[in-house]
């Protein structure tokens, strides 16, 4: 890829989203050549660090990434600190002139990036500054760059929003998804463009369901603090889950452009069928995870951080569907979990009888695989089956294709320097979303449930299998 040029400032510069993601995707970037010499990067936090104290941690960060020390201090010369209270006037002042003096220095054309890698509740307060204290520049871009979560219900995500945009206008603000920035899940657009039988078939005619699941191994690890005003339906369903139904189940763009992708996945969502509050029960099933069947594992409740009566779930399961025609009828079973057997995030659809009219076997499950495999499976009876179905769906076409894959983060980070929107979130899709991930919500705050009610290791509740045998269905992905 070509150079690109810009002055980064990353609030929370010290903390460890910047330490575990941004750094070494930087840094693969500067090795890739996409950052060389006309970029550098202002972290800002506040202790009071010096740079060379900031450099050395980001030097620590990288290192899993290679052993090549000389790069890496090359390429921790471009980083600079300045500490910085985020309600005070005087520090934007600080971070502009500096941010200034960098651009003449590395000639970073003007371009800026404000990366909130902060708290939530500083990101209003910080676009607000840096917008009235005037931090913007004339000649180059301006690009706000925000991590979830985006707010925890409708109503503050809409406080939120509202704060961002009077600082920023929606094409200037982009939210981290990163999903999105997964190879595969980028990739779906693609696929389905290039296998028409597969795109054809990809409707309410010829799907029986279509199940969504992102397992996790790990607990909760040390982000008890966090976990425990989230839970997993804000942490994963509300975002992640949803956008990948949206790149599945979404119309076919007029165009491979940002806009044309976004008004299709914004029609989608907005046709999201939200619950009653009683159908929240039969539609979602929470658990939390005790100990394993050895009792070796911390139970959920017992993790540092976490009430000692926690109700927060680290799983749910549930049946979303559509008031669209394509996908009338058809449920879209969804879960993800914390301490499941195996980390597993993968989409598999189901096809019905009716498929043979498109030539596809009955009883076909297409599987595509997003982590920790890449790429996809068939099956036909629960065989695999690849060659039957040979043109059914052809992908990837080299054997190749994932193993120099950018990582997400890498990945995103070049579409926010290009400018390019398409893998981020937009306002409209979260508005969708958040409405039907409230009233889940909400009805389950009522309610007191019986918890821990899965062990470490294993599938999570049994009702989430119940949730799928009412229907005549079952999981395809089981332990
Ligand atoms: C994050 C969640 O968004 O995604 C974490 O906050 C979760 O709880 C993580 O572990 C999973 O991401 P990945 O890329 O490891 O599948």
């Amino acid at each position: 890829a070509k150079e690109k040029s810009a002055i980064f400032i990353i609030f929370g510069g010290s903390g460890d989203l910047a330490h575990r993601k941004l750094y070494p995707a930087l840094y693969r970037l500067y090795k890739a050549g996409v950052l060389k010499d006309h970029f550098a990067v202002i972290g800002t936090a506040r202790r009071p660090w010096s740079d060379d104290y900031f450099r050395e941690t980001v030097v620590t960060s990288l290192e899993n990434l290679d052993d090549d020390k000389q790069k890496m201090e090359e390429f921790a010369k471009h980083f600079f600190y300045q500490s910085h209270n985020v309600n005070d006037s005087k520090h934007y002042i600080a971070l502009k002139e500096l941010a200034a003096k960098l651009d003449d220095q590395f000639s970073a054309g003007h371009n800026r990036v404000y990366y909130m890698a902060i708290a939530p509740r500083f990101f209003g307060t910080v676009a607000e500054h840096i917008n009235s204290e005037g931090l913007k520049t004339k000649n180059g871009f301006n690009r706000l760059v925000i991590e979830k979560p985006f707010g925890r219900d409708l109503a503050s995500a809409s406080e939120l929003n509202n704060d961002l945009s009077k600082a920023f206008p929606e094409e200037e603000i982009y939210r981290i998804d990163h999903y999105l920035g997964k190879k595969m899940i980028q990739e779906i657009p693609n696929i389905r463009l290039k296998n028409p039988k597969f795109d054809k078939a990809l409707s309410g005619k010829y799907v029986s369901n279509i199940q969504v699941t992102l397992g996790e191994s790990l607990g909760v690890e040390d982000r008890g603090g966090y976990y425990e005003t989230s839970g997993v339906l804000r942490d994963m369903v509300q975002n992640h889950i949803m956008q990948i139904i949206g790149s599945i189940a979404m119309d076919k763009p007029d165009e491979m452009t940002a806009e044309s992708i976004h008004k299709v996945k914004t029609d989608l969502f907005s046709s999201l069928k939200v619950l009653d509050p009683e159908e929240v029960n039969r539609a979602f099933v929470r658990g939390q995870y005790d100990t394993d069947r050895l009792g070796k594992q911390t139970a959920y409740r017992d993790e540092e951080n976490v009430d000692d009566n926690s109700n927060i779930e680290t799983y749910a399961a549930g049946k979303i569907e559509f008031d669209d025609e394509r996908w009338a009828n058809v449920p879209f079973y969804v879960r993800s979990g914390k301490r499941m057997p195996d980390k597993s995030s993968r989409i598999d659809i189901v096809f019905n009888d009716q498929a043979s009219k498109l030539g596809i076997n009955p009883n076909t499950t297409v599987s595509l695989l997003i982590e920790p495999e890449n790429g996809h499976s068939i099956l036909v009876n629960g065989i695999d089956y690849q060659d039957s179905n040979q043109d059914l769906i052809k992908f990837p076409e080299d054997k190749t294709y994932f193993d120099d894959a950018r990582e997400a983060y890498e990945s995103l980070i070049i579409d926010i320097l290009s400018g390019d929107r398409i893998h981020f979130t937009l306002w409209d899709e979260l508005q969708s979303t958040w409405k039907y991930i409230d009233v889940i919500r909400e009805q389950w705050d009522l309610e007191t449930p019986k918890f821990p009610n899965y062990l470490s290791g294993t599938m999570g509740p049994e009702a989430a299998d119940t949730l799928l045998e009412r229907d005549g269905n079952s999981w395809v992905w089981d332990d």
